[in-house]
């Protein structure tokens, strides 16, 4: 496993869209396994593979708490979605700023695992904002197209939202 260096907005391939992934073969492992040891060094709570330079439909979330674990998205695709919530929002892609984006409070997604195995995931709140800001990673989207706002200081501070850059 191996860190890789994350992209700063105004990379022109965090603009891009990204690929299906077709081979889920040993260099896609090294690509979600560097992916997640990235994700944890920068104390983040999400990554997708454009993040890093590599324009496959690739992420991994985990959001750090109790009961939650790595999930791994190859070529995740939104299914269905539920109900609206505005949340402040950060990308380590873009430090330094958080922002307010409303999301769907539930989304089922569609994805397959490593090996290539379809798989759904029913996700909602924090998860579900982490899944649809991951996939628009692969769209070529950022946050901050889609806020409504940016955040305060003292918004941020009072959110404590030190693991919720994405
Ligand atoms: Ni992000």
């Amino acid at each position: 496993m191996a860190l890789r260096k994350i992209l700063l907005n105004g990379d022109p391939a965090l603009r891009k869209p990204a690929r299906p992934v077709v081979k889920f073969n040993r260099r896609l492992h090294m690509l979600l396994d560097d992916l997640a040891q990235t994700m944890y060094d920068a104390t983040g709570c999400g990554l997708a593979a454009p993040q890093v330079g590599i324009l496959q439909r690739a992420v991994v979330i985990d959001l750090d708490e109790e009961g939650s674990e790595l999930i791994e998205l190859v070529n995740p695709e939104i299914i269905a979605s539920e109900g609206e919530d505005e949340a402040i929002e950060g990308c380590l892609s873009i430090p330094d700023i958080r922002g307010h984006v409303t999301r769907p409070q539930k989304v089922k997604v569609r994805a397959q695992d490593r090996f290539g195995e379809f798989f759904e995931l029913e996700t909602e709140g924090l998860l579900a904002r982490c899944v649809c800001h991951e996939i628009d990673h692969l769209q070529g989207c950022l946050y901050i197209d889609i806020m409504s706002r940016q955040a305060t200081e003292e918004e941020i501070e009072a959110a404590n939202d030190e693991k919720k850059q994405t």
